[in-house]
């Protein structure tokens, strides 16, 4: 039977409404009991991603790089039932494939992929006093198959599992250095330069021939302080290097980020919420990518 609003009290009437919204809010953004599979889920971002999911009731799969930064995450998490946590390298397909088994075989399915894995290598940073000239092209190939065939690899072997389920989500990570010509950063900026359109053109690949339910998407984050990025932008004494100093100048929040403020466009992405985003690449970034800098 329909509510009549005119036989309750205007206050009623804004707590009924409320309620309503918030049960609307709770099946949109449900992503409890999703099997979530987050690479790079020890480092900063992807370790921050990986807490928040589980607190949202997620069943999380973790990649890390060695079996000491996967112990030490997994001994962090043990408060949770639902996390199983793997070492290996995200460039080899085979170490991926028994993953995907093993998880598909304890439960049953994979609803998201994200891929965090990923970063700078210090040798593929053009140097104070260097130009492009002094670029090293096995540092350059390192830091482009890490970026782009890391993502691009568990895409292949996760995606699949999920093209036969008929539904599934991929979230990549993009950077500000797609867009944006950073200087000294060459390898890295290319490689995300090549997620964007990883992004696209899987998301328009997978919904083609495998349908709506296949959604692929990416988030830019601006500059979080990470391993990979620290000795950039902070001195020893946690003062901004010259660098940082220039980031800070053209964001206008005048702030780096915080991790856990990647935590809502992640949750969105892979929710229901998102059912008709594909191909989309989020700048989260305190206005960075949207400022001419004057
Ligand atoms: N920190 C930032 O400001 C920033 C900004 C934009 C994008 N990103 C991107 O976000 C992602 C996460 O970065 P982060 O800042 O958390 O860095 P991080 O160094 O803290 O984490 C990177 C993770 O990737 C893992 N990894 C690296 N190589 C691997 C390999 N071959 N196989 C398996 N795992 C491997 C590491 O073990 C680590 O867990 C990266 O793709 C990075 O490029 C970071």
């Amino acid at each position: 039977m329909c509510q009549r609003y005119t036989e309750i009290t205007f206050e009623e009437r804004i707590i009924k409404d409320f309620d309503w919204l918030d049960q609307m809010g709770n099946e949109l953004f449900n992503i409890s009991g999703r099997v979530i599979l987050i690479t790079g889920g020890t480092g900063i971002l992807g370790g921050s991603m990986t807490e928040y999911l589980l607190g949202e009731g997620a069943k999380v799969v973790l990649l890390g790089q060695t079996g000491a930064k996967v112990e030490s995450k997994m001994e962090q998490l043990k408060k949770y039932p639902d996390v199983m946590g793997f070492a290996g390298n995200v460039l080899d397909r085979d170490f991926l494939e028994k993953v995907k088994d093993d998880v598909v075989g304890t439960w049953g399915k994979l609803d998201v992929l994200i891929n965090a894995a990923g970063g700078n290598l210090p040798g593929a940073v053009i140097g104070e006093g260097q130009t492009i000239f002094d670029l090293r092209m096995d540092d350059f190939r390192k830091v482009s198959e890490l970026n782009l065939d890391g993502s691009v690899v568990p895409s292949l072997v996760f995606g699949k599992q999920m093209a036969n389920q008929g539904r599934g989500c991929i979230l990549n990570i993009s950077s500000m250095a797609a867009t944006r010509a950073l200087t000294r950063v060459v390898g890295y900026s290319v490689s995300k330069a090549a997620i964007d359109n990883f992004t696209k053109w899987m998301a328009t690949e997978l919904a083609l021939k495998f349908g709506e339910g296949l959604r692929v998407n990416a988030i830019a984050p601006g500059f979080f302080i990470s391993n990979q990025n620290r000795n950039l932008l902070l001195k020893e004494d946690g003062s901004y290097t010259d660098r940082g100093k220039t980031i800070i100048a053209n964001t206008p929040m005048k702030r780096f980020g915080k991790a856990d403020e990647l935590h809502g466009a992640v949750h969105w992405l892979i929710s229901d919420a998102a059912s008709f985003v594909t191909g989309a690449i989020i700048p989260i970034d305190g206005g960075f990518n949207a400022f001419s800098g004057v």
